[in-house]
This record gives structure tokens, sequence and C-alpha cells, in this order.
């Protein structure tokens, strides 16, 4: 089968489409025939060499919808099955961007009915993180919190998780963003910051840092997206960093959102496995607007 790797790291020519043996699940894991495959942010950095493992072949991809094709010993899941998974890890051998992808069997739901594979593809990543993040800075209805990348792939899924919970969300987005930050549920929209110490919680998905802890109030918490890169606390304020988990059962409650038309899903366009340069390189570019999608 065809996979996506690095052996050597770089820009997005660093991809290589090579021929690699099909990968059998073991006990409790299930092998997915993949339809759609995102690709994210954190790809480019397995690219890049941010996350290491210099000299070893990576696999590329953490997100995929797909045809459960084979199962192990207590998968719980049938061949046939149409899923969506995430396939966690910086240093696996193997990822998503492939023909075939192995994953642990809890790591799996049911795909959603309402939205194209490619859709279904661009969610588990994403919608867990922020819906983990959520979890974490545990905030109560009424409280505020400002996202930061309101309009990116974590931020869109955290303002719209958390104003369903009822938290006062204000998005922090390019002003060109405005519209679409506010339908997904805002209740203000900056382009710029707010007032020091204005808000209870940050959840920093554009990676503003130090300019984003000022706005939290005294006691409040900043959550960022990369894990050790947080600010240190400053009045008090707890500062940490979320680290999204596989986690099946809570994917199928996103799944489930995405059906009640409760999260959307957005895709900026597809790719054929085998231009997964091209892919990478529009990645690089910038400027998009919903996930690009290899469908192989
Ligand atoms: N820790 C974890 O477990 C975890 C999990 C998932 C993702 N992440 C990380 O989270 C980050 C966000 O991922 P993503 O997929 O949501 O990225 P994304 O879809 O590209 O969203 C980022 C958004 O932030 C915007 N932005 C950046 N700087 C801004 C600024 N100064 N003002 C206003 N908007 C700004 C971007 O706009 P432009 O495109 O115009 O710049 C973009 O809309 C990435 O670094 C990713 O690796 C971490």
């Amino acid at each position: 089968m065809r996979a996506a790797v690095v052996t050597s790291f770089g820009g997005p020519e660093a991809v290589e489409i090579g021929e690699v043996a099909l990968p059998e699940p073991g006990a409790r894991q299930v092998r997915i025939r993949v339809t759609a495959a995102a690709v994210n942010p954190v790809d480019a950095g397995v690219r890049a060499g941010v996350f290491g493992g210099a000299g070893k072949r990576l696999g590329l991809g953490w997100d995929v919808a797909g045809v459960v094709d084979a199962v192990g010993v207590a998968s719980g899941w049938n061949v046939g099955d149409e899923v969506v998974a995430l396939a966690y890890g910086t240093a696996k051998d193997l990822g998503t961007h492939a023909d075939q992808v192995v994953v642990d069997a809890d790591a799996v739901a049911v795909a959603p009915r309402s939205v194209d594979a490619a859709h279904a593809a661009s969610l588990p990543l994403n919608a867990l993180t922020a819906a983990q993040a959520l979890d974490r800075l545990a905030l109560e209805p009424g409280q505020s919190l400002l996202v930061t990348g309101a309009a990116g792939a974590v931020g869109g899924y955290a303002v719209q998780l958390a104003s369903r919970l009822g938290v006062r969300v204000i998005g922090l987005a390019r002003e060109d963003d405005e519209e679409f930050v506010r339908s997904l549920g805002a209740e203000r929209f900056v382009s710029d910051g707010v007032a020091p110490g204005s808000v209870d919680a940050v959840l920093d998905a554009a990676i503003l840092g130090a300019d984003a802890l000022e706005w939290v109030r005294d006691g409040g918490v900043f959550l960022g997206v990369i894990p050790g890169a947080q600010p240190e606390s400053v009045r008090g304020v707890r500062t940490g960093a979320v680290e999204v988990a596989a986690d099946g059962a809570r994917l199928a409650e996103l799944v489930a959102l995405v059906d009640e038309g409760v999260l959307t899903t957005r895709v900026a366009g597809t790719y054929a496995l085998d231009e997964a340069v091209k892919a990478h390189a529009r990645l690089a570019e910038g400027g998009l607007r919903g996930r690009l999608v290899l469908v192989p």
C-alpha cells in the first residue's frame, strides 16, 4: 500500500509517497481503509523535524475517515463499519496519510451521517483538542472565554462548544473572519485583543502567548496549544497547554454534535494522496480557511 512518510526533514518536498507493507491490526486494534485524511499543522511540524525522530521513518497524518477492513482480537468493531478516528503520535512509523492505517479500537467512533468523508476527516484531532481544552478550563455558564484563532480549526470548534455550554465567548480572529466567528456563536468579536485582565480565561489557539495572557483576570486561566511553550504564570493566572488524547467515546459525542448541526466542519480543498507534497505546500502558504484533506 502507499503511505506518506518523512525520512529526512524539510519543506513540503520532504514528504515521500512510498510503498510500505500492509499493517496488520493487533489485539484491540482495527485497520481502516482510508477514504479521507486531513492535513493538519502538526503534519507540517513532523515533516520539518519540530518533534525530532531524525533517522526514523515517520508516518504523517492523525485524522482519518474510512471503512474498517480488518480487526484484531477484542476490537469491538466489524469489517465494513464506517468510522472516524485519531491516530495519535508525532513519532509513529505510519499515519493516516496512507491507503490503510491501523489504530487502537478505543480511538475510533462511528462516522457522522450528515457530512461526507472529507468533512468527517477534518473532525477528530481538532474537535477533540477543543473539547479537551474546555474540560481543562472547566468554566461555568456565564464566565468569559477569549478564544484566539477563532476562525481556525481548534479555535472554531472551541467557540461552538463553549457557546453551547453557556460560556460567554469572545472570538479573536482576522477582521475578515468576523461574520464566520459570530456565526459559530461568539458573543463578541475582536481582532486586536481586549482590555487587560478582562476575561476569565483564554484558549490561545493562535499562539499569541504573553500578549494573550495579559487579557486574563487575576486568578484566571490561560491554556495554550503547544505543550511546554505556555507563558509563565503571573498574577495568579494558571497557565498550561492542552495535549490532545485519543478518545473514541468522546469522539462519538462530537460526531453526534455534527449530526445535530451543532458543530460545523470546514474543508478548504482535497488532494489525491499522491499529491501530498502539493497539499503541504498549500498549507505552508497560509491563509486557508478550513482543512485540506487527502483522498487516497
Ligand atoms: N496541543 C495539541 O494537542 C494540539 C492539537 C491540535 C492543534 N494544535 C495546534 O494548535 C494550533 C492551531 O491549529 P489549527 O489547526 O486550529 O490551525 P488553523 O486552522 O490554521 O487556525 C489558526 C488560526 O489562527 C489565526 N491567527 C494566527 N495568528 C493570528 C493573529 N495574530 N490574529 C488573529 N488570528 C490569528 C489564523 O489566521 P491566518 O491563517 O490568517 O494566519 C488561523 O485562522 C497549531 O499550532 C496546531 O499545531 C495543538
